[in-house]
Parts: C-alpha cells; structure tokens; sequence
C-alpha cells in the first residue's frame, strides 16, 4: 500500500479499498491501533498519545503520517488496552468493535 508523507495512514487505506477500524479518527479512542513491526509514525495530529504507546510499538493510524516504510499489524485495540491498563494510562472505553 502507498502512503504519502503528509498523508494519514487510515487515509491511504481508504483511497486504496482497505477497510480497517475506527471510531473517533481524532487519535484518541485506540479503535484504530496497530503494532509496528517495523517503521516509525508521526503522531502529532492525534489527541492522545504517550510516549509509552510508542515505546509498546503502537501507534494509531487514523492521526499517523509515515516517517518511513511501514509494516504493521491492524486490529490492536485490546492490546492497546492491556498495554494502557498494565502502564496505568487512561484507557477509552468506547464501543468495542467485533474481532477481525
Ligand atoms: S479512530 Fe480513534 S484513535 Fe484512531
């Protein structure tokens, strides 16, 4: 998949047909989360982000522009969670989504 540098990775997925999860697109839910295998991500469009969540390897993509070529793994949001809950961060509690 192409992502251009300036361009949200949700974004990209959309204009190329891949349907992926999110709720509030404001970088704050953690619908979206994925993990990083590989990359880094600009995170500074999103509301709520921890150094934490970086040093974990998440990061949301509804808010995250590509600094480097990516791979990644989608539908993070438990593991967000437990990451949040186990770091004593604040944890959205929004709808939860079906598994992937
Ligand atoms: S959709 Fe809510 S953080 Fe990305």
């Amino acid at each position: 998949m192409r992502v251009a540098a300036d361009e949200f990775v949700l974004a990209a997925a959309r204009r190329q047909g891949v349907a992926l999860p999110s709720l509030c697109e404001q970088g704050w839910c953690c619908t979206c989360a994925v993990q990083l295998l590989s990359g880094s991500v600009d995170q500074s469009a999103s509301r709520r982000f921890y150094p934490e969540d970086r040093d974990a390897g998440f990061a949301l993509i509804c808010t995250g522009r590509p600094r480097s070529d990516l791979r990644l793994r989608t539908h993070a949001l438990a593991a967000m969670r437990a990451h949040r809950d186990a770091s004593g961060l604040p944890v959205p509690r929004g709808p939860t989504l079906p598994p992937a």
